[in-house]
């Protein structure tokens, strides 16, 4: 199945992921970037990070280059904000029209949330079932042999789909 990986990273987690994904799968890759960049320090970070997750906004993204037709599925990656998808997730998905694709997801948390957030993606998509998803806990700042093994499974899975 021709693939896209379409991911959002503020700290590098999720890039890392998504990288290795990449790699592993064969997938093409797609970095967002919104045009006013989020806090990266400290707790201007979390408090406007935050506040745009819980009110679901759509912000303003860089140009990318995505063209529909060329995928069967897309795989989104993004860090978890306050349980919920990091908004420039919603804005690729209120800019593009995804209607019979093959989607799955994975998320990087520090914590818990990804399943809450999961279920935000289904909505924001209109959607009742993600094929795979994949939860990491910070696997850039902490790698670890248990991060490596679910990349791992979440790969397989998809190359075996
Ligand atoms: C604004 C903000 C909100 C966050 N909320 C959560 C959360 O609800 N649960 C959690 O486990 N981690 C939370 N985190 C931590 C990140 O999800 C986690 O560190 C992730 O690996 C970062 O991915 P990135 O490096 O690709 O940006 C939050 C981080 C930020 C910046």
């Amino acid at each position: 199945m021709n693939t896209v990986i379409v991911y959002y990273s503020l700290e590098g987690n999720t890039d890392y992921a998504a990288k290795r994904i990449a790699d592993i799968t064969g997938a093409d890759i797609i970095r967002l970037y919104p045009k006013k960049t989020y806090p990266d320090k400290g707790f201007r970070k979390f408090l406007f990070g935050g506040k745009s997750a819980v009110m679901a906004e759509t912000p303003e993204l860089e140009a990318y280059s995505f063209n529909s037709d060329k995928y069967e599925r897309v795989i989104f990656g993004f860090p978890i904000w306050a349980s919920n998808i990091a908004p420039p997730i919603r804005t690729f998905i209120k800019e593009n029209n995804l209607i019979g694709k093959h989607i799955s997801a994975f998320a990087c948390q520090s914590g818990s949330g990804a399943e809450k957030a999961f279920e935000k993606l289904k909505a924001c998509l209109n959607t009742d079932k993600l094929d795979y998803t994949l939860i990491l806990i910070d696997p850039k700042l902490k790698p670890n042999e248990e991060n490596n093994r679910k990349i791992n499974e979440f790969c397989e899975a998809l190359l075996h789909s």
